[in-house]
């Protein structure tokens, strides 16, 4: 468990969260190891089979990554039953998590994560309306905002996610809440500025960063869009 609050040599109001989906899962080690200069938060994309389709990993994986990295852990849980393993993610090293708000019992299981010393984070799909998360927006670290459809990598930026993006921004503001807007799918070097524009100030990057040639180089690519719409710290 780590959370370090910002790049030392990177002044930024941004964060950019590389995410291993799209890395080789095979060389997970050597992946990290090649943003993690450039960044302080790593997403780690749990999927069940059933809440999306398609499986990833557990908390054996992310205790593995803890081991190997300061890195601070944004854990996001495509799942049907994230209480039943809220515990196991918190001692596997998980720092930031994201519960899904479709998947009910949300005042519990913001009760447990708040019980497991977690930042708590509630995710919402591309469909699901500002008023989910409404009555929690409060009581958030961060707010996980699907601009795709969840389930995989590489999928298109959906522009039509951005008013809620901006929606959340501006609710947050106005009522002065700590909570982060975060927002996750299609982000690359092109879409970055709308969501930043729209309020974002935590990008979830997966292919733009992993599928390519230089990963450090996109990682700081990506601030600099962001930090160019956020303007400086
Ligand atoms: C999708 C995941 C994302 C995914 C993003 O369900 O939640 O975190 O890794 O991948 P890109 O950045 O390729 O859209
Ligand atoms: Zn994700």
């Amino acid at each position: 468990m780590s959370d370090s609050p910002s790049v030392a040599h990177v002044p930024s109001k941004c964060r950019i969260a590389p995410s291993i989906l799209s890395a080789d899962f095979a060389d997970l080690a050597a992946a990290i190891d090649v943003v993690a200069g450039e960044t302080e938060l790593l997403h780690v994309d749990v999927m069940d089979g059933h809440f999306v389709p398609n499986l990833t990993i557990g908390p054996p994986v992310v205790s593995a990554i803890d081991r190997h990295t300061d890195l601070t852990l944004d854990c996001h849980l495509m799942m049907t039953n994230p209480g039943d393993f809220l515990q196991d993610f918190r001692e596997a090293g998980a720092d930031w998590v994201s519960v899904h708000v479709e998947v009910g019992a949300t005042a519990e299981l913001m009760a447990e994560m708040r019980r497991l010393g977690l930042r708590a984070g509630l995710a919402l799909n591309p469909e699901t309306p500002f008023e989910a998360i409404e009555p929690w927006l409060g009581e958030l670290d961060h707010v996980l905002v699907m601009t795709v459809h969840p389930g995989f990598g590489g999928q298109a930026f959906m522009d039509e996610v951005v008013p809620k993006v901006g929606r959340i921004a501006d609710e947050i503001a106005r009522h002065g809440y700590r909570a982060v807007v975060e927002v996750d799918g299609g982000i690359d070097e092109a879409t970055i500025s709308t969501a930043a524009g729209a309020g974002a100030t935590v990008f979830v990057a997966g292919s733009a960063v992993f599928n390519r040639a230089d990963p450090a180089g996109a990682v700081r690519e990506l601030r600099a869009r962001a930090d160019a719409v956020l303007g400086a710290p």
